[in-house]
């Protein structure tokens, strides 16, 4: 008897996890919508474009054209956008962007687009 409850309170505790595991990776990978998207594109010009420059050829910041990340994963690309190049000028988007909004904005940058 002890075993079953035991066992039970393990399969709901399981279970419980699961749901905020399974609930957190759905906010971290749904879709940017289209708000949130032209609000990105306008982001990604101005703001990253004022270090990167406007074409993204480069500036205070690297170049950012298709070319120029080839080498880098996307997860790698991720990164920096969220935590920045410490001791450099670039900086943590975290506090401003999620993980999908940063996936959203490398897939421009591998596009060479904004939109
Ligand atoms: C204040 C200036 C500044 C802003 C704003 C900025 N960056 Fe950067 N970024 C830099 C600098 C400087 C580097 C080069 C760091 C180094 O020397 O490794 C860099 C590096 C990078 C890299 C790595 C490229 C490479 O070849 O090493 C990526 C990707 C990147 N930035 C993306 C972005 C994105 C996307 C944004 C906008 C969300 C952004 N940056 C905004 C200054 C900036």
């Amino acid at each position: 008897m002890r075993w079953s409850l035991h066992n039970k309170r393990l399969a709901a505790f399981a279970f419980l996890t699961g749901m905020i595991v399974t609930a957190a990776g759905v906010a971290a990978t749904a879709p940017v919508d289209a708000t949130r998207q032209a609000e990105l594109s306008v982001l990604l010009e101005q703001d990253c474009g004022s270090c990167h420059g406007l074409t993204r050829k480069g500036g205070l910041g690297s170049a950012l054209l298709p070319d120029n990340i080839a080498h880098f994963t996307d997860e790698a690309l991720i990164e920096i956008i969220l935590d920045g190049v410490p001791g450099t000028p670039m900086p943590p988007w975290r506090r401003f962007l999620n993980r999908a909004e940063a996936s959203w904005i490398v897939d421009r940058l591998r596009q060479g687009t904004s939109q």
